[in-house]
């Protein structure tokens, strides 16, 4: 037996319950011989922003009932039907859907493809690679994105919006680990000192951005900006990017909504990079594992997570909704 957090329907009432199941209980993923499964032992999870809207039935992000949700987990494979995956190996998973259409990582144990999993750097433990979970692996994928577009620290100061959150957070420690000056928006600037702590020299208030209306262009004030806030915010960020630079926009915590000027695409030849993080290709989740090992000062990682059991993950799931969490939260599977 295993425990797992399942949420269910009937009729319009969704239940969120805890739940002893066994592997018989574990949906298969899909018969594909060319991509076998692995039973995952769980020892850590987290609560990102998609997990919360799940958990509380907030926006549609469940599409398969009942449903263990939890996009992210970390954890040592039991079993393996994949020659390329060994028993034994620590793995993480994220994305590809778990949480979603396929049971995900709010349970000790979990049925996944192979080829979903991700071998963890020797530098990292589960426990880590759930601290980063999500929102800190989309923080790199974001990194990347602007390194892509060539904004380099000598290029100016970068922006990182919502920075308090768990994407924000990671953003701002690797941005100033590779040597970025990192200004901080927040809604919360009673947080400013966290935010220094982190590397961030700028703190940002979020009014500055949020507001309906703003100017088509305005002075341009950094290099690049990692955006998970969207919406007006979004667009007055965009008014305010140097020529050449790069807005990797990833988020929606304000809206997913865009209503923007193209001037600063055709006076400044600023460029929107969209980053996605759950179908990424295996080459690019290995090279972001292997920067978050390289970059993401530990004691940083420490200092912006904190861990719950799972049977606080609902309560969690609300606060992360009202905007009330710092950083990021780890779920622990394995006491
Ligand atoms: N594209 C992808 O694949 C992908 C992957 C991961 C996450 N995301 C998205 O990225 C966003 C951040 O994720 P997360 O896990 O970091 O969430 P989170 O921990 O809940 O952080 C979100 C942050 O956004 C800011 N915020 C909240 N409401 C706001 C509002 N109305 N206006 C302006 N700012 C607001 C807050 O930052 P302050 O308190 O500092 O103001 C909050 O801490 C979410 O929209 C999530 O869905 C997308």
């Amino acid at each position: 037996m295993f425990r797992a957090l399942l949420v269910d329907r009937d009729g319009d009432e969704v239940t969120c319950d805890l739940a002893d199941l066994t592997d018989d209980d574990l949906p298969s993923v899909g018969d594909d011989d060319d991509d076998p499964e692995v039973l995952v032992d769980v020892e850590y999870s987290t609560v990102n922003y998609k997990d919360a809207l799940a958990v509380t039935n907030s926006s549609p992000i469940v599409r398969s009932w009942p449903m263990v949700p939890g996009i992210d987990l970390a954890g040592t494979v039991a079993a393996s039907d994949d020659p390329d995956v060994q028993v034994g190996q620590r793995v993480v998973v994220n994305g590809w859907g778990i949480g979603e259409d396929t049971w995900g990582g709010f349970a000790e144990r979990a049925r996944v493809r192979g080829s979903w999993t991700v071998p963890l750097p020797d530098g990292l433990s589960t426990a880590e690679a759930m601290a980063i979970g999500t929102a800190g692996y989309t923080a790199i994928l974001c990194v990347l994105a602007l390194e892509d577009h060539d904004i380099t620290p000598e290029k100016g100061p970068v922006l990182v919006t919502g920075a308090v959150g768990g994407l924000g957070s990671v953003a701002v420690a690797l941005l100033s680990s590779r040597g970025y000056e990192v200004h901080a928006s927040t809604g919360r600037p009673e947080e400013a000192e966290y935010l220094e702590s982190l590397g961030a020299t700028t703190i940002v208030e979020r009014g500055e951005l949020s507001g309906a209306g703003g100017r088509p262009l305005a002075r341009a004030r950094w290099a690049g900006a990692v955006d998970g806030v969207g919406s007006h915010t979004l667009a007055n960020v965009l008014a305010q990017i140097q020529p050449e630079g790069c807005v990797a926009a990833c988020g929606l915590a304000q809206g997913a909504d865009l209503t923007a000027s193209v001037m600063p695409f055709i006076l400044r030849g600023v460029t929107l990079r969209g980053v996605h993080s759950v179908y990424v290709p295996q080459a690019r989740r290995l090279e972001s594992w292997a920067r978050l090992d390289e970059d993401l000062d530990r004691d940083l990682l420490s200092s912006m997570s904190s861990t719950i059991d799972l049977a606080d993950v609902p309560a969690i799931a609300a606060e992360v909704l009202a905007g009330r969490i710092r950083g990021r939260t780890v779920v622990d599977l394995a006491t």
